[in-house]
Order: C-alpha cells, then sequence, then structure tokens
C-alpha cells in the first residue's frame, strides 16, 4: 500500500505532487508529505492524516523546485504520526526517499547503521534507505568511485537496493544530483511517465494520466533514472535496458461523484451497468440453444480448459468471497473440483501439486501482494516439470493494466471501471459475472450442461441489471430507515446457506470495515455448532433465505435465531409465504432461481453497511486503517 509519486520538468514540483497523491489517496491516508529540492536544499513537508491536511499546512508555504516525490502512506512500521510520514531523510538532510512497500531486513541495516554512528528519527523500515543511500555516495566519492558513473545517485542507490529484502518501490532524490530522480521497483507497483521535457512516477497510472498517457511499467528488479533529458533503465545488476513507453488508451479517470453523498454509494448504483457491461462483453447477444455457435466469448486461449481435472483459487478479502460463489459455480455447473485459498495463506502452505490444474488469481486491482504472490510462487514451483504440472495461470481483474496481468497467461477483464471508495462494491459484482460467464464457458465447453439449460441461464442473467434497479428503487429508504435502528448496534449475524453462504460473509465484512460494527458471517447450518450461544435480543441476524435447494432448511435456522430472541432480518423475495411470520424485518429481492441470486441477494448487504455507516456519521470511503490497493504481504 501507500501510494508514491516523482517528479522532474519545468513546472512547479510540488502542485504536481500533490495532484498525483491525490489520485492516489485510495492506497492509504495515515498521513502525505512531499519533498522537493531547490537551491542545494531539500525542502520536506508532511502532515499526519489525510492529503488535506498536507494542503492545508501548504497554503502560504513556499515549496520551491520542480524535481519532487510525494507519498501517501499506509502505516506498516511506526504509528500514523506525523514524525513518521514519508519522505524520509537522512541524518544530513541531503538524500529523500519515499517508499511503498516493507523492507523486512531493516532491524539488521538500522542497527548497522547505528555502529557507524547513524541515529534514526522515525519507527519506520524506510529511514535506512536514504541514511545508506548517503552513506553509499559518501563511500564512492572517498574513492573516486564518483566520475566512474553517468549517475553516482543511481549507482548508489543501486549498491542499496541490492542489500534491502522485502517488497518495494522507491523514489529517491539527492541535493548533490537536482537534476535527477531515481526509481526502483521489487514487488511492488512503479510506472514511469514520458512527457514534453517532463517525466514522472508513480505507484499507479491514475496519478500520471491527466499529464501523458506514454507510460513504462517498470519490472521487478529494475531502476529507473529520470532527468530532464529522458529516462534511463537499468536492471539491479547495472545491465542498461533498452525500454519503451506504451501509450495507455481510455480517457483519464473521472473521480466524480455526480451527486452522491459517497463514492461507495454512486458504485452500489453503478452495478446494473457493470453487469450490463459484461453481458455485453461476453455473451453473444444474439444465441438460443438452436445454434451450434459458442455462447460465451471470453477469448481465452484453448490450452487453458484442455483435460483440466482442477482449479486453485487464490484471493483476499471480498475477492476470495466472489471466488466462493465462483467455486461453487465451476463445480455446480463445470463438474471441475474447485478450491478457493486465501492467498496469503496460500504461498506458505501450498497444497500438493496436482497434474492439469488452473490457478486463478482474482483480485480488483490486480497489485494485491498476497495474491501475487501466490501466483509467483505457484508458477516458479511448475516451471520446470512435466507438461501436465506445468502452470497455467488466469486472472480475473478490473485493471488489465496491473502487475497480475503480466503474471499470468490471460486475465479476464471484469470491466467494473474504476472503484474509489475503500469497500469493494461494483467489482465484486464484476467478478461474480466473470464466474458466471467462466463457469459457462467451461460446462459448455466440456458438455456438462444442456443448451437449453444454458439459455435458460443466459436469459435469466439478462433481466439481473433490471432486477438490481427495482432493489435499488424500492429498497434504498427502506434500508435506510431500518439502518437508524442499528447505529448503536454492537454486533451483527449474517447467515446465508450454499451458494449464499459467501454473501453473508461479504455482508459482514461490508458491515465491519465501514462501520466498525462486529459482524460474523456464517453458513446458517452452522449456528447450532456454536454461535447460536452469540445471541440474545441485541444481536440482529440477517438471513438470507432464497427459495431453492436449502430454502427450508434457511427457515428452520432463522426460526431457532428467533427462538433466542435475536431480532430477525429477512433477504428473501416478497412471495415467500414464511417472511411475515418468520422475519421482524424485510429486505425484500425479486425472485431469481437460487443459482443466480447472490447478484441481487448482495444489494441490501451493501445498502445495509452503508446507511447504517453513513448515520454513524463515518468517512464511509476512506474507513480508518483501510487502503483500497494492499500491496504488502
Ligand atoms: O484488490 P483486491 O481485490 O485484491 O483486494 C482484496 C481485498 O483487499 C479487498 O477485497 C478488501 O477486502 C476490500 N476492502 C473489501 O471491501
Amino acid at each position: 500500500m501507500c501510494g508514491i509519486v516523482g517528479y522532474i520538468g519545468t513546472q512547479q514540483a510540488s502542485e504536481i505532487l500533490i495532484e498525483g497523491l491525490r489520485c492516489l489517496e485510495y492506497r492509504g491516508y495515515d498521513s502525505a508529505g512531499i519533498a522537493t529540492v531547490s537551491e542545494g536544499e531539500i525542502h520536506c513537508i508532511r502532515a499526519k492524516g489525510k492529503l488535506n491536511n498536507l494542503q492545508d499546512k501548504l497554503m502560504g508555504h513556499e515549496m520551491p523546485g520542480i524535481v519532487g516525490i510525494g507519498h501517501t502512506r499506509w502505516a506498516t512500521h511506526g504509528k500514523p504520526e506525523e514524525h513518521n510520514a514519508h519522505p524520509h531523510l537522512d541524518m544530513t538532510r541531503r538524500v529523500a526517499v519515499v517508499q511503498n512497500g516493507i523492507v523486512e531486513n531493516y532491524r539488521e541495516l538500522r542497527e548497522a547503521l547505528k555502529e557507524r554512528g547513524c541515529t534514526f528519527v522515525t519507527e519506520t523500515d524506510t529511514e535506512v534507505i536514504p541514511n545508506l543511500v548517503i552513506e553509499c555516495l559518501n563511500q564512492m566519492k572517498a574513492t573516486g568511485e564518483l566520475s566512474q558513473h553517468p549517475s553516482p545517485l543511481t549507482e548508489a542507490v543501486r549498491r542499496v537496493v541490492n542489500q534491502l529484502e522485502g517488497a518495494f518501490a522507491i523514489v529517491v532524490l539527492c541535493v548533490d544530483y537536482p537534476d535527477e530522480i531515481v526509481a526502483a521497483r521489487q514487488q511492488a507497483p512503479l510506472v514511469i511517465g514520458f512527457g514534453l521535457g517532463e517525466f514522472f512516477c508513480a505507484s499507479d497510472t491514475p496519478a500520471i494520466l491527466p499529464h501523458t498517457r506514454a507510460v513504462l511499467p517498470l519490472e521487478n528488479g529494475e531502476l529507473a533514472t529520470l532527468t530532464p533529458l529522458g529516462v534511463e533503465v537499468c536492471n539491479f545488476a547495472g545491465q542498461r535496458l533498452r525500454k519503451h513507453p506504451h501509450l495507455l488508451s481510455g480517457a483519464s479517470i473521472a473521480v466524480e461523484k455526480h451527486g452522491f453523498r459517497h463514492f461507495m454509494l454512486k458504485e452500489i448504483y453503478e452495478q446494473p451497468s457493470v453487469v450490463r457491461a459484461c453481458l455485453e462483453a461476453y455473451i453473444d447477444r444474439e444465441w438460443t440453444a438452436k445454434e451450434t455457435t459458442h455462447p460465451v466469448q471470453l477469448g481465452l486461449p484453448a490450452e487453458l480448459y484442455a483435460d483440466l481435472q482442477q482449479i486453485q483459487i487464490v484471493a483476499c478479502g471480498t475477492s476470495w468471497h466472489a471466488s466462493l460463489v465462483g467455486k461453487h459455480l465451476l463445480e455446480q455447473l463445470a463438474g471441475i473440483p474447485t478450491q478457493v485459498h486465501y492467498a496469503s495463506e496460500y504461498r506458505y502452505a501450498p497444497p500438493p501439486l496436482t497434474p492439469n490444474t488452473l490457478m486463478i488469481g482474482v483480485t480488483q486491482s490486480g497489485e494485491t501482494a498476497d495474491t501475487l504472490s501466490a501466483i509467483s510462487m505457484e508458477k516458479e514451483r511448475r516451471s520446470n516439470l512435466a507438461p501436465a504440472f506445468r502452470p497455467r495461470l488466469l486472472g480475473i481483474t478490473n485493471r488489465m493494466q496491473s502487475t497480475l496481468t503480466r503474471l499470468v497467461d490471460c486475465a479476464i477483464d471484469t470491466h467494473a471501471g474504476i472503484e474509489i471508495g475503500v469497500a469493494a462494491t461494483k467489482t465484486f459484482m464484476a467478478q461474480l459475472m466473470a464466474f458466471y460467464c467462466l463457469a459457462l464457458d467451461l460446462a459448455y465447453q466440456r458438455k456438462t450442461i444442456s443448451p437449453d439449460r444454458l439459455q435458460e441461464i443466459i436469459t435469466a442473467l439478462r433481466h439481473v441489471p433490471s432486477q438490481i434497479e427495482s432493489v435499488l428503487a424500492d429498497q434504498e429508504q427502506r434500508v435506510e430507515e431500518l439502518a437508524h435502528d442499528f447505529s448503536e448496534t454492537q454486533d451483527f449475524i449474517f447467515v446465508g446457506r450454499g451458494i449464499n453462504f459467501p454473501i453473508a460473509l461479504e455482508g459482514a465484512l461490508k458491515l465491519k470495515e465501514i462501520s466498525y460494527i462486529h459482524a460474523e458471517g456464517y453458513p446458517a447450518g452452522e449456528m447450532k455448532h456454536g454461535p447460536i450461544a452469540l445471541l440474545d435480543a441485541k444481536v440482529p441476524v440477517v438471513a438470507i433465505t432464497m427459495p431453492g435447494a436449502v430454502y427450508e432448511k434457511v427457515i428452520s435456522n432463522a426460526q431457532e435465531a428467533k427462538a433466542r430472541d435475536a431480532r430477525l432480518i429477512g433477504v428473501t423475495p416478497p412471495t415467500n409465504p414464511h417472511a411475515a411470520e418468520v422475519f421482524d424485518d424485510l429486505l425484500p429481492v425479486p425472485e431469481i432461481e437460487e443459482l443466480l441470486s447472490p447478484l441481487l441477494t448482495v444489494i441490501p448487504m451493501q445498502l445495509l453497511s452503508y446507511h447504517i455507516a453513513a448515520r454513524r456519521g463515518l468517512d464511509v470511503d476512506q474507513p480508518r486503517n483501510l487502503a483500497k490497493s494492499v500491496t504488502v504481504e
């Protein structure tokens, strides 16, 4: 996490850096800071909390310089206080560094630096970097090496990054080399932007797109030296690399609320369009069961599916919940045994190798470190094996220009558009749609589904956008009123079964992350095995009760909760004959076949958590302690 930016050019750097950080604030907002270099001095200003605090501090403050670096922080090492905010300077204030990531061996490096007389003023891992860089430059000067290198700063940074362990991206500036900044990438994203006589670097393209579309993503183990004359790239071994920028398509991202109070609410309302975009992209509009053509066009290579015996999915958070729905679909529709792993667990306890196995990495940002490391590990451990064991890697993401898509063999674009709210809503919906399309594609190709049944599902999917619209139109006010009752509630339980169990988990996660209310999601049948002990009149239970294989069972489980005085909220069609008798409150959703019901049942969950958090007056779009893109393991 954390967002980093760098600028070198002809304009005042501070304004460009702040603009860039504004586009990266989704990566962390514990503190922010910028540093520029001019007239033999580093000017550095930092503030605790959001970028607005830094902007307030900058008012009326002279920040000269056309070269600079900036940072927006998600705290890992050291509390989110101003003294721990980046940029970090060496003790002589000649080098400044911003970092996204973690230097895992910083303790050893710090102790060794201390023994050599260095003093530290922060609790961060990053502070070792400027001190190592200046030490290296001093050594090079003492040994007469400076003149041997076209850019001594690059050489010093190169030597330092070779001492660092962990996943990081850094940008470095130095008063002694005021016409350059050096950027380095090791397992954390960093993109270089090429303007006219000005160059940029940033953790993500939205910070660069307002200035240029010509970008070059750095690869792991690469360093870039940015000067007013151009960009040189080399690897950590010091070999020069010939690299060229490519042009990004698409408009720069407009980050507007369009009259909504929060981005999250706007994004909830965008879900019908997201479903339409997916259907449009991947399902043949004209197809009927009589056709012999293929209805689902994901554009995936045939080798991906050949003799497929097993699927392993790795993901985190909301993407993990979408993957659980995906597992259900892949097993029930396409008959492929599927396991879903927390990406953060997979790397350190992978399942035994199996042949003809597809690994799917699901991540809306395409930058989640846990997911990327799990996939890299899988790729590596399978790389020299017999053909049946070779890696087959598929990504499902919203960001087709992310690190994920460079790591996998191919990817499904979920077409959700940029999501600003930290709580994932429309990207979850888009991931669900990607799984419906994938499962239907596999089922069709493996002949585990009849053409008539396929047509039935596709027809039902086409109704989903208008059904979501009707839930939003009919329910929002009702949910808002209901939310008033729960603004002081301390615990919530969400239950569902079968394909709706992951939706119960997602409902609980949404509530936890934006309203800070403790919430748990359980398979409804599991309550009686322990968690039912938690229930009393103070613990509301949301029960997802959709007609289908588990309907009667969920009704019984809900009754069990009611018998323990829990206030019972039913997410269920209005036609449910038991609704009035069983539930204290209703969040009605239209009738839909059980297999597709997660596409509707998640909407009241999102609205409920949104309205409870808004009612509590919380920062819905930027909840405490979180960041949109989690780029540390
Ligand atoms: O970008 P990703 O989909 O890989 O992110 C995974 C999780 O960090 C993410 O889903 C997180 O749980 C969200 N804040 C959920 O709303």
